[in-house]
């Protein structure tokens, strides 16, 4: 309705009645992104580079469940970390059952594997997963409380050869969407036989030191994080602390120096950063991170390693397992730091723009034929005006506009308006789809 036509129609009462209040509104909860066009295309692309890279080194994807048992987080990611300690989204469902919102994902495709008995057939399980994560954190730039990720595990085999790969596919994954302005940090966190006694030790050495009542309890609790303390004056205290790379028992050593030379045979740029420290418990041995330059505090952009007690700690057989995840979120933030794009710069191909009832029957079916031929195409509702359609195109990003009047449809013609070449030619109905086609090639 025009605004003409609602001031002759609307009934006088009208004028009489209180106004009607507007209903309130509402935002996205704190700490919760949406992911609208056109930072969406980007989002979509961004996610399909990485899950295609890894299906090029033969992960299969995996759908999950978005809530679990609480109790496999807990014993799974670890009752020591902020995450499982201070940061999970539990709640009693109506059942009475104690489940969480899904703070990481290699539990949950871990339990998934035992459940299914990936672990019985060919070895490494090789799996992919992507969707949101949920993690109660202090909202910031780039640290959200629904946050998404890109992930795969290859499990079931301990091979050095593997943990390169799997490292080597997440430098892949950001390489392909772009992105250079990142390092590779690596370390170890030795194994079974080396890393008891090694704590032991970093407690002793952290129990000496004048740490406040906080940090003190940390060391008790996990003495590692310790050394992933921010703060300068802790970070003084503990410039001497013992290392786990001067630690590592001969096996653990000879794995860590085995990844680095298949690294070093792809030509996967690292630095050895034995100070690394990971939020989550499980992980042994091999253990990475990708930083990025551009990103301020939350410079993670994607991280992982190796998990070898997950399996048997979570019910199913000792088996290993590796494994990574890649921040989206930040992948995005990243993508805007280099000024760089990635993904579809438009919405569609083509536009068209129809005037008068009888040329938007043939436009709609025209557009169709377009789509059929396996172009992006859209067209102009709501009887817009040329002016305001061709507004419509630009807005769209479509290389070219259809449009379709009185005179065309006499002559059974349309004009194709090439929107980057500011040209346009007359061509016939019966064949704009071929010509479009062939431009498009
Ligand atoms: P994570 O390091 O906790 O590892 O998370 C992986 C990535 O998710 C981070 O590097 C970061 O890019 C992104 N991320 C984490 N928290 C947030 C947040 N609050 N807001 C935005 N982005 C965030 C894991 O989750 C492990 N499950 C990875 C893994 C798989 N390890 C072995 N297999």
């Amino acid at each position: 309705m025009t605004d003409d036509a609602s001031k002759t129609t609307a009934p006088q009462v009208d004028a009489v009645r209180p106004a009607k209040k507007k209903n309130k509104s509402f935002s996205a909860p704190k700490g919760v992104l949406d992911y609208v066009p056109s930072r969406s295309a980007t989002f979509v692309a961004v996610r399909e580079a990485f899950a295609q890279n890894a299906a090029a080194a033969g992960f299969g994807h995996v759908e999950l469940p978005v809530f679990e048992d609480t109790e496999l987080f807990a014993r799974g990611v670890g009752e020591s970390t902020d995450v499982v300690s201070k940061e999970m989204y539990t709640f009693e469902d109506r059942g009475g059952r104690s489940v969480t919102l899904r703070p990481e994902g290699t539990a949950g495709v871990m339990r998934a594997v035992i459940e299914h008995g990936l672990d019985r057939g060919q070895l490494p399980a090789k799996l992919s997963y992507t969707g949101p994560f949920f993690r109660y954190e202090r909202p910031q730039a780039g640290r959200y409380r629904q946050l998404q990720q890109f992930g795969v595990e290859a499990i079931g085999v301990d091979d050095p050869a593997l943990d390169a790969e799997v490292i080597a596919l997440a430098d892949r994954c950001f390489r392909s969407i772009g992105l250079d302005g990142y390092r590779l940090e690596l370390t170890s966190l030795g194994d079974s036989t080396c890393r008891p006694q090694y704590r032991q030790k970093l407690q002793e050495f952290l129990l000496g030191l004048p740490l406040d009542e906080e940090t003190r309890r940390r060391a008790h609790i996990n003495p590692l994080r310790v050394l992933d303390d921010k703060r300068p004056e802790v970070k003084e205290m503990t410039a001497e602390a013992p290392l786990m790379l001067d630690h590592l028992s001969a096996e653990a050593a000879e794995h860590f120096d085995t990844v680095r030379s298949y690294l070093d045979a792809l030509g996967v740029d690292y630095l050895v950063n034995p100070r690394l420290v990971r939020g989550l418990d499980y992980y042994t041995k091999t253990c990475f991170e990708f930083v990025h330059d551009g990103l301020g505090a939350q410079s993670g952009i994607g991280g992982g390693g190796r998990y070898d007690g997950l399996m048997a700690e979570l019910g199913g057989q000792d088996l290993s397992g590796i494994g990574f995840g890649l921040g989206l979120d930040r992948a995005l933030l990243a993508l805007e730091a280099e000024g760089k794009s990635f993904g579809p710069q438009s919405r569609v191909d083509v536009y068209g723009v129809a005037m008068g009832r009888e040329a938007k029957a043939q436009m709609v079916h025209l557009i169709n034929q377009v789509r059929q031929a396996g172009l992006r195409a859209d067209m102009s509702y709501g009887d817009r005006g040329l002016k305001g359609a061709m507004k419509g195109a630009d807005r769209a990003g479509a290389r070219y506009a259809l449009v379709l009047g009185d005179q065309e449809l006499e002559q059974g013609t349309v004009v194709v308006k090439d929107l980057a070449a500011h040209e346009q030619v007359d061509v016939a109905l019966v064949d704009v789809v071929q010509v479009l086609r062939r431009r498009m090639a």
